[in-house]
């Protein structure tokens, strides 16, 4: 059994063709990849259906957590189901969602899961459809290429946890002891996001959850996306991009 990590895809899983990731000539649907959040469950179009297809017919699971980049609209009819231990929503028989504050047993390593973070590509705010100046604001937005989101089309308020969320996370994790072997989250704990964050990325409510949570629990790996880069940002805490990394 392996299990392999990589960050943001955003819908674009090329980086998972056979050229790329080799390694899956010899994996079944009992292997894994994680997926560190902006999966890209973002549309139900034609493309992005052909794309999860292509995923489902890969011969290994998928597995994510959220993003902030993520259709919520989308996602908040699937059901979830237990799955090793932790709740999962099944996009597609091997494609599956791990949910936010869960505690999963994987291939004998304990994994706690939670997706989510602020957009911060967004200094244009978030505009409504059915505000009337809609047009007026997108217009003078787009014309000076200031970086903007529409609400329920490329936003949606969920990237940030409920409390709900939040303290079954907590619960989860002290039923387990509050000892795990890898965390996977989007984006990472305060301290460690003030290390290499510029001032687009200011501490919120959810980078704040992830430091109680760190300051918590004991862990051996904590592996997070959002930040577009590859990087060991300590020996425990790794950014990851476009790398697969085989835990
Ligand atoms: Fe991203």
């Amino acid at each position: 059994m392996s299990i392999y990590i990589t960050g943001d895809c955003h819908g674009d899983y090329r980086r998972f063709n056979t050229e790329n990731f080799p390694e899956q000539k010899t994996m079944t649907k009992d292997d894994y990849v994680i997926i560190c959040g902006d999966f890209g469950f973002w549309s139900e179009d034609r493309e992005q259906r052909w794309w999860r297809n292509w995923l489902e017919a890969k011969p290994f699971t998928t597995l994510w957590v959220d993003g902030n980049h993520e259709n919520y609209d989308l996602l908040a009819p699937v059901p979830a189901e237990p799955w090793h231990g932790g709740k999962v929503q099944r996009i597609l028989p091997s494609v599956l969602r791990l949910m936010r504050g869960q505690v999963f047993d994987i291939g004998g390593y304990r994994f706690f899961t939670f997706g989510g973070a602020s957009s911060h590509d967004i200094q244009g705010g978030i505009l409504e459809q059915d505000d009337p100046a809609f047009l007026t604001k997108k217009k003078r937005l787009d014309r000076q290429r200031i970086p903007y989101r529409i609400n329920h089309v490329s936003w949606w308020k969920e990237e940030l946890p409920s409390i709900k969320e939040r303290e079954e996370g907590l619960r989860n994790l002290e039923r387990r002891g509050n000892a795990v072997d890898y965390v996977v989250t989007h984006c990472a704990p305060t301290g460690i996001q003030n290390r290499f964050g510029g001032p687009l990325f200011q501490p919120d409510c959810l980078t704040e959850y992830l430091q109680t949570v760190e300051e918590r629990i004991a862990f051996r790996k904590w592996f997070f996306g959002h930040y577009h880069d590859d990087r060991a940002v300590t020996d425990r805490h790794v950014m990851l991009y476009e790398q697969i990394l085989r835990i």
